[in-house]
């Protein structure tokens, strides 16, 4: 069933760009206006809602804070993204005015289960975030709303990740023009640019022989960085989470702000940092913390924006995505940190679809 695919890892990542076409389109109706299925949530009901919180593990818990943000910027909402198993031993402040949404791919991870159950006994409305149809997580929620993914059978989760954050960006915009936040114009610019997404996702997909050839020259180091800021830091946990999955390296994600105040001992000769600097906004910063970390011997990698070519001068490599509005950027800067996590971790000869100590579902404390 990997129709010609060596590993499930690499069939799965090649197939996002269908999977976020799915779940988007499946929910926008002949006007090109997002209709969340059988989800009624009513302006009445937006209104009631003080706080959201968001609860995963892994993969999921990486696309949550990217919910957060999107929430928080387009329904104005304040929002808590915690990791499940934190969350249902903390005794979380939660009440009838709180949306709790639950991310998961199997539907069935055991901590994200009980936080949920958790949630729903305070009164909290559980809206859930799901891949496998009919799961229990999916079972036990109010709302659900399904992602297109498809079967994803490699333990690293990719497509789930993609899929996750479209639903998370269709449900803040959904609450922000409801609440009458967005105007419709904003509203259509950034469906529109949704739409364009599989297309560009499948650029970055089709130009993938020069990351396979940085992993091919990268892959025997024992410890790698990454790094970014705002939306950057939240898809950098998720590029280092992968590769320390599959491929065994040692890796760790810093916000480039956090530098100074640490981890930046750790930089010598010849460290790998991979950097994200797609944000606009931020970028000025981001060269300036690349700046940093070559000044210590870093080989450093930059994800940016094409256009964006000022990075060239103070990065050793340079990976584009094409260009996009900052808001939506995680969907493609994801895309070259799972293709070098899979090519780091065949140069390394590891088991990519079931990597040692992990399984695809945890279903235990
Ligand atoms: O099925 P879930 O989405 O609830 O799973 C959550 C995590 O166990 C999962 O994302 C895990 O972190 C993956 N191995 C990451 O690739």
């Amino acid at each position: 069933e990997k129709e010609g695919y060596e590993h499930f890892m690499i069939k799965e990542i090649n197939e996002q760009p269908k999977g976020v076409h799915e779940t988007l389109h499946r929910r926008l109706n002949k006007e090109g206006n997002i209709e969340l299925d059988g989800i009624q949530i009513t302006k009445e009901d937006l209104e009631k809602i003080d706080k959201v919180y968001i609860v995963a593990c892994g993969t999921a818990y990486h696309a949550g804070l990217v919910g957060k943000y999107a929430i928080e910027k387009f329904a104005k909402i304040p929002v808590i993204c915690d990791i499940a198993s934190e969350f249902r031993y903390r005794d979380p402040f939660i009440d009838k005015n709180t949306l709790f949404i639950a991310i998961s791919q199997s539907g069935e991870t055991l901590d994200t289960l009980a936080a949920l159950r958790e949630a729903k006994r305070k009164g909290a409305r559980i809206l859930s975030i799901v891949n496998v149809v009919g799961s229990s997580v999916a079972r036990e929620s109010h709302d659900v709303f399904y992602t297109w993914a498809g079967p994803e059978i490699a333990v690293a989760s990719t497509k789930a990740y993609t899929t996750q954050l479209i639903a998370m960006y269709m449900i803040a915009l959904h609450m922000g023009i409801t609440k009458g936040l967005l105007s419709k114009e904003r509203y259509d610019e950034i469906i529109e640019e949704l739409k364009a997404m599989p297309e560009k996702m499948q650029r970055i997909l089709d130009n993938c022989t020069i990351i396979q050839q940085l992993a091919d020259s990268q892959f025997n180091n024992e410890s790698v960085f990454f790094m970014g800021r705002g939306l950057d830091i939240d898809v950098a946990y998720e590029g280092s989470l992968k590769l320390k999955e599959i491929s065994y390296i040692n890796s760790f994600a810093i916000a480039a702000g956090e530098l100074k105040h640490g981890t930046i001992a750790l930089i010598e000769e010849g460290t790998l940092v991979i950097t994200l600097a797609t944000q606009d906004r931020l970028y000025e910063k981001m060269l300036s913390n690349i700046k940093e970390v070559k000044a210590r011997g870093a080989y450093v990698v930059a994800i940016a924006k094409e256009g964006n070519k000022e990075v060239e001068k103070s990065a050793d490599t340079v990976i584009y995505i094409p260009d996009t509005m900052d808001e939506l950027t995680p969907i493609l800067s994801v895309i070259p940190q799972q293709l070098f996590s899979y090519y780091v971790a065949v140069a390394r000869g590891c088991d990519v679809d079931k990597p040692r100590n992990l399984a695809k579902s945890v279903t235990v404390e």
